[in-house]
């Protein structure tokens, strides 16, 4: 199938970046189809770990071209930091992308607005990323946005600049310093209208030519603002039929790759049913070096949520899952994993503000003593690690085709499932 799309199960962090990377190399194309300078997806490889913000994770392989879609938020000063980053590291970029002309840019004037709401939400805070990554998308939608295509314009670039920091003025944070990023803006911004292209009938093109393109999300669907923890999601839709709309496809065939973490990990406020705040979240946290990719955050942990798993697995109509991180659990005495819930309104399943009356109903399984990290062989996993896998594709109702056992791109098993 030409179009695979790769898209977070959870609330973000699943390994996505990884999953992407190892999956390029056979491909023409990856293509960010959701997001912003919020994601940060890590890439292990021989020379070291690269965190991805903005650029497509696959364009660590040389010769990948990298495609950014309608749908992406984009930080153009924090782009053009991340590619001088990555040719300084070995990994030029600049001719092998290509923007969306249709997507917004994310104007310093909004990290302002985002601040000012946050502390206005006080108790209730979201726990955003900072990177302004709501206001651009309310914008957007209140057809009052800054699109990349703008910024060819320079002057007409510079008044929509300057009336933002207009409406800014007398808020907290407001000045001189304002004034000079605003002014850093306006430079990246025009720069970067260089990129502007016809994504979707670029990649229109490759997929009738036979070529692979990968879509790569951001986020997770559990963070999807339409199917995930309302109000407690990001701004930007992350599901997989949006990969679609962000690229500019007709929906059609796709092989669709949910990213599953072998347990769960949320960064930010909102409902967590699974969440451990005890010595076994903590273990979880320490051996999974959960810490955000972006702010740094410790990342709350937790058991594996097949609930929301199975309902993710259905939206995304998941051909396989890719199974990360599963060499965390290794020396565990048990793994437990909630299949249902109590205390439910109606007794149903409720993934929106209703999720926070959930408790969790677990399943125990057998733990395994061994250090399975870097294992590349299915037949060499200890019988309760492949038992853990067989139960999650058994419950979320699709096969785990890959298993990660560790972050470099090399430490995975495929399986012929
Ligand atoms: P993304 O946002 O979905 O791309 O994920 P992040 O990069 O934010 O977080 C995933 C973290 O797990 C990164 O630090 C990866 O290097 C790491 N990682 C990915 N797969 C594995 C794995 O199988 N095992 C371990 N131990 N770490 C992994
Ligand atoms: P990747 O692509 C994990 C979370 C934030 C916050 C909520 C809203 O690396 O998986 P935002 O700044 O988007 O308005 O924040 O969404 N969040 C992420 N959590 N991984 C991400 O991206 C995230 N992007 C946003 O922590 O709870
Ligand atoms: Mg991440």
């Amino acid at each position: 199938m030409p179009l695979r799309i790769v898209v977070g199960l959870g609330w973000g962090d699943e390994g996505k970046g990884k999953v992407v990377d190892h999956l390029a190399p056979g491909s023409g194309a990856v293509a960010r189809f959701s997001g912003g300078a919020n994601a940060g997806h890590t890439v292990k490889t021989d020379g070291g770990s690269v965190v991805l913000h903005q650029v497509p994770s696959g364009m660590l392989r040389p010769g990948i071209a990298g495609f950014i879609g309608a749908g992406c938020v984009l930080d153009p000063v924090a782009m053009l930091a991340e590619m001088e980053a990555l040719s300084d590291a070995g990994h030029a970029v600049r001719g092998r992308l290509r923007v969306s002309g249709s997507a917004h840019l994310v104007h310093p004037v909004y990290r302002l607005v985002e601040a000012e709401e946050e502390l206005r939400r006080g108790s209730r805070a979201i726990g955003t990323t900072g990177r302004g990554i709501g206001p651009a998308y309310v914008r957007k939608f209140g057809r009052t946005g800054i699109r990349l295509e703008d910024a060819a314009d320079r002057s007409a670039l510079e008044s929509m600049s300057d009336a933002l920091l207009e409406e800014a003025a007398g808020m907290p944070g407001s000045g001189p310093d304002l004034a000079n990023q605003a002014a850093e803006f306006v430079d990246a911004a025009f720069e970067l209208s260089g990129l502007a292209s016809d994504v979707g009938s670029a990649i229109r093109g490759m997929l009738a030519d036979g070529v692979c393109v990968i879509a790569e999300g951001a986020q997770g669907t559990l963070l999807d603002p339409d199917h995930g923890t309302y109000p407690f999601v990001t701004s930007g839709s992350c599901t997989a039929a949006s990969a679609f709309q962000s690229l500019g496809l007709g929906p059609g065939p796709a092989l669709v790759t949910g990213v599953m973490k072998a347990y769960s990990t949320r960064v930010g406020a909102g409902p967590f049913p699974t969440e451990l705040d005890d010595p076994t979240g903590g273990e979880l946290r320490r051996k999974g070096r959960e810490y955000g990719a972006t702010t740094g955050r410790p990342r709350r942990c937790g058991w594996l949520d097949a609930v929301l798993m199975r309902y993710s697995v259905a939206l995304n109509g998941c051909s396989e899952i890719a199974l990360t991180l599963l060499d965390v659990l290794g020396g565990f005495p048990e793994i437990r994993v909630c299949t249902s819930y109590e205390g439910l309104p109606g007794g149903r399943p409720v993934f929106g503000r209703g999720l926070s009356a959930c408790r969790p109903v677990y399943e125990t399984l057998p733990g395994f003593p061994e250090d399975i990290s870097g294992e590349r062989s299915w037949d060499a996993l200890p019988p309760p690690a492949r038992r853990y896998v067989e139960f999650v594709e058994r419950f979320c109702g699709a096969p785990v085709r890959l298993v990660s056992t560790g972050p470099h791109r090399d430490d995975v098993i495929r399986r012929d499932v």
